[in-house]
């Protein structure tokens, strides 16, 4: 099945001997009706010309970054927001190093680091520099990142060596990024539905009470499925976090308007309740500022319970329901406790006791229960939030398939 027919591809060709098989990725591309640009790095230009690749895609080569030729045409920023997936074919080991350190001083590197779009690396070098541990490293670390990787296989090298390191062929590259629009487009027929950040509960129009979410793990969450083309809706509490334009924002500050806009964005197949909403509101919010010798004592009452109401809702509860567990002590016990009572599928605990992850950092810890087998309880290790989210929706894509 062709799933290429007028997507987006920016294929970045780097400098290495297998960069003249790229051309055969551009003719299959093409074959497919994908739509296609291509940036080549300066050690590229050594192997393959700009005039054949220009000849193969139809399309204007891009290389330099401070030509204002490209920049006015389609500058760095937009070229990255152009494509629906880049490839990289060949990665060489020195733009895996370049890359997993972050560094943007060519223009390949740059519209990389400015994406917000899956990218694929096709590795290709020699098998001793595929195996050494500063490349393994640098592999690690970006597949952390969320980069994702098609080989390298092994075979004959063009040095004469032979081993793990050739890149994958064309024809099976361009098969793994029809999977990935085969899995996008599954995915994008089925709607998610976040809930991240704290709210605010006013006690009169100038102070509030609220939590330290910083909403990093929602909005993470968000991001991960819209990535794997989930038609994504995020509700954020106040955040200085900022989301990209495929994923439906919807800005609330009380649990009130949380619940409201949750509501509202009913049905969806798939509920993730990351949001540490205020389990109490102030009973009678005052409309002018509290003067300083009456603020003694202020009434609570209890907000209502998003996840509890949408969880057991009747004609609309979502097929998946996911609950987070903020716990500081018997952590399983309570978590599992709020598994049953609020009606979740799932229920992802996570420590906020400690300092170095949880609340407002970029590192969490969690361990997933389930109602379905309350005897699985699968620990997911320190990791960055990204990375948890990942794995997370690895599971969520494999259970709604
Ligand atoms: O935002 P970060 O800084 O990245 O931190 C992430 C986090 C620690 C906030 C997140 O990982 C997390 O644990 N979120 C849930 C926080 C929480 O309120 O937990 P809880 O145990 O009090 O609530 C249980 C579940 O009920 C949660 O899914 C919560 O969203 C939901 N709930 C709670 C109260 C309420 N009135 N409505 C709800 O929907």
């Amino acid at each position: 099945m062709n799933n290429l027919t007028n997507k987006k591809i920016l294929l970045i060709i780097c400098g290495g001997i297998s960069a003249y098989k790229s051309l055969e990725i551009i003719r299959l591309l093409k074959k497919n009706d994908a739509e296609i640009k291509t940036i080549l790095t300066k050690n590229a230009k050594e192997f393959i010309t700009p005039l054949s690749v220009a000849a193969l895609s139809q399309e204007k080569v891009y290389h330099d970054l401070f030509n204002t030729d490209n920049e006015s045409e389609m500058d760095h920023i937009t070229l990255s927001r152009w494509a629906d997936l880049i490839i990289i074919a060949p990665a060489t080991a020195n733009t895996i190093s370049k890359l997993s350190h972050g560094s943007s001083d060519d223009l390949a590197s740059t519209v990389i680091l400015a994406s917000n779009k899956t990218i694929f690396l096709a590795p290709a070098m020699n098998v001793r520099m595929w195996e050494h541990q500063s490349t393994k490293d640098n592999i690690k670390t970006l597949k952390k990142y969320g980069y994702k990787f098609i080989g390298p296989v092994i075979g004959d090298m063009a040095c004469g060596e032979y081993g793990e390191g050739k890149m994958s062929d064309p024809l099976d590259i361009l098969n793994e990024i029809n999977t990935f629009f085969i899995n996008q487009s599954k995915n994008n027929r089925i709607k998610a539905l976040v809930t991240a950040g704290p709210t605010n509960e006013y006690i009169d129009p100038i102070r509030f009470i609220t939590n330290k979410s910083s909403g990093k793990q929602g909005y993470e969450l968000a991001k991960s499925l819209s990535r794997r083309g989930f038609d994504t809706t995020l509700i954020s509490g106040p955040t200085n976090l900022e989301i990209n334009e495929n994923i439906k924002l919807i800005k609330v500050e009380t649990a009130e308007e949380m619940f409201k806009a949750t509501q509202k964005s009913l049905p969806t197949d798939i509920a993730i309740f990351t949001a540490a909403v205020a389990d109490f509101k102030v009973k009678n919010k005052s409309d002018n500022k509290i003067k300083k010798q009456n603020y003694i004592n202020i009434p609570l009452e209890k907000n209502i319970d998003i996840l509890n109401f949408i969880s057991n809702h009747n004609s609309m509860r979502p097929k998946l329901v996911i609950g987070f567990a903020a716990e500081t002590n018997n952590i399983d016990v309570y978590a599992t406790s709020k598994l049953k009572n609020k009606n979740c599928d799932w229920i992802i605990a996570n420590d906020v006791s400690k300092k170095d992850f949880g609340f407002n950092s970029d590192y969490n810890e969690v361990s997933i229960h389930y109602k379905n087998n309350p005897m699985k309880k699968e620990k997911l290790s320190l990791k960055r939030k990204s990375e948890i989210s990942e794995e997370i929706v690895d599971r969520i894509v494999a259970q709604i398939n």
